[in-house]
């Protein structure tokens, strides 16, 4: 027989379709450059809060610090090589303050620009889309001597700094992000201080991200000026939270750690106003005092887009009186005002950091952020996994990161069948790096990295995501 015969239509609709992304969709990876960079004291950079966290006996896994990390300062183009490797649309990086403006107040540090312009040039000559970040967490030392942010003088502080950033680098990048994560900054940094600065101050923390908010909005403002054609956002992670069960106490529960969690945030960037239940809840924490006139309309200074990390959901439970509540958290707590909710665990399966796995919060986050907030464009800006890697001949078989991102990229698309207009995901991380206050010990990256001889492998997630950019889709399940 010559002519092959057509394939049966029964077969063909028989296959499960591929998920297919839309066109433009942006592929990418993210990092932060205090978890990769190393050169601590070099081309002038200063101490950030975290250089001086992770040097303090105790606050760290095994007193582990960003000192060399992953000598990604060294090793930029070996760096962007990889990433062109893998196919990577976007690449999501940070700025280091102190880096480019040593102590938090002045001139720029020409030197420290540089090598943020070399990152960008070669970003673009390898079709790149440079994503930048200006602040994932490494306040010059300076500033916390002078209140951190806690001090409202702060939030002009970061405005000097983004328009000196916007000014040397505006020229070249599109994407701008103010602020990675301020609940971190402010609750872990200032409530629990399991993060740097270390302070644990329930009204220092929920000042501190007030004072984050509005440097953002100011940032945002030094940037529209600046760059008029440039896509700005800031980037939150958020969980769904849900109640243990439907008794009015746990559901209050929920309600009390989704304000502090979630709705901190996204109620002043997003309506320009604090939920009056926050309020209410944070009574006895604060007065909010600190809020003056305008800072809210400074804070909901209209955006291009909104970033969403997701790792994870809270399931809560009211306090049972005299029982301790489960530490999920370190104490003392990064829940100002609600110290005494209980994070209780499911049993499902869980990444090395102990968080379940809930690929289905993910379509919920987005839903949520673009049913109750915002038409705007949406960006997955973080998601990932740590598992614990073997490398066997030189090689590292990550099957159980591949299954998260495969799950949650599934869930991407969903969320995108359902009317949310994402328009991009980033891996979280492109390389393992320094884990904030658990050291070298937790890998999220899709490129192995051996501290010791700086060699990168990339595992097996990091070939399947570059099929996946690709194919622009993941294959039928
Ligand atoms: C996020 C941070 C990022 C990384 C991941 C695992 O909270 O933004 O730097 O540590 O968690």
């Amino acid at each position: 027989m010559s002519n092959p015969a057509t394939p049966p239509v029964v077969g063909v609709l028989d296959e499960p379709a591929p998920l297919t992304f839309p066109p433009g969709f942006l592929w990418g990876a993210a990092t932060a450059a205090y978890q990769i960079e190393g050169a601590a004291a070099e081309g002038g950079r200063t101490p950030s809060i975290w250089d001086t966290f992770s040097h303090t006996e105790g606050k760290t896994v095994a007193g582990h610090t960003g000192d060399v990390a992953c000598d990604h300062y060294h090793r930029l183009t070996d760096d962007v090589r990889l990433m062109a490797e893998l196919g990577l649309k976007s690449y999501r990086f940070s700025v280091s303050w102190p880096r480019v403006q040593p102590g938090g107040s002045g001139p720029a540090n020409a030197e420290g620009l540089d090598f943020y312009r070399r990152l960008i040039d070669e970003l673009l000559a390898n079709g790149i889309e440079p994503w930048l970040t200006l602040y994932h967490w490494d306040l010059p030392q300076e500033l916390e001597e002078a209140g951190g942010w806690p001090a409202r003088d702060t939030a002009a502080r970061f405005a000097d700094y983004t328009q000196l950033v916007a000014d040397a680098l505006g020229d070249r990048v599109k994407y701008w992000t103010t602020l990675n994560e301020p609940w971190c900054s402010a609750f872990l940094g200032y409530g629990s201080g399991v993060h740097a600065p270390g302070r644990s101050d329930g009204a220092a923390a929920v000042h501190a991200g007030h004072h984050l908010m509005l440097g953002h909005g100011l940032a945002v403002q030094a940037l529209r000026a600046a760059r008029p054609d440039a896509q700005l956002g800031v980037t939150v992670n958020l969980y769904p939270v849900n109640p243990a069960s439907d008794s009015p106490a746990d559901v209050d529960a929920a309600r009390r750690i989704d304000g502090l969690a979630n709705r901190f945030f996204l109620d002043p960037l997003l309506r320009g106003e604090y939920p009056a239940d926050l309020v209410a809840d944070l009574a006895k924490v604060t007065d909010f005092g600190h809020v003056r006139d305008g800072d809210l309309a400074t804070i909901a200074t209209p955006l291009d887009v909104v970033g969403v990390n997701y790792y994870s959901r809270h399931v809560v439970a009211a306090p049972v009186p005299g029982e301790e509540p489960e530490q999920y958290w370190r104490a003392p707590s990064s829940w100002p005002g609600s110290e005494d909710v209980r994070f209780v665990t499911r049993g499902f399966p869980v990444t090395d950091m102990g968080w379940e796995i809930d690929a289905p919060g993910l379509v919920e986050t987005l839903r949520r952020v673009h049913e109750e907030y915002t038409d705007l464009p949406l960006y997955v800006t973080e998601n990932g996994s740590a598992f614990v890697d073997a490398v066997v001949d030189g090689q590292v078989d990550d099957a159980d990161r591949l299954a998260y991102f495969d799950a949650h990229l599934r869930a991407a698309h969903e969320a995108i069948s359902v009317g949310v207009p994402l328009r991009g995901y980033f891996a979280w991380s492109l390389m393992d790096n320094f884990e904030w206050a658990w050291g070298y010990t937790k890998r999220f990256g899709m490129i192995h990295v051996d501290y010791d001889s700086q060699i990168r492998i990339p595992k097996s997630s990091a070939r399947w995501y570059a099929e996946v950019i690709r194919r622009n889709g993941l294959a039928a399940q």
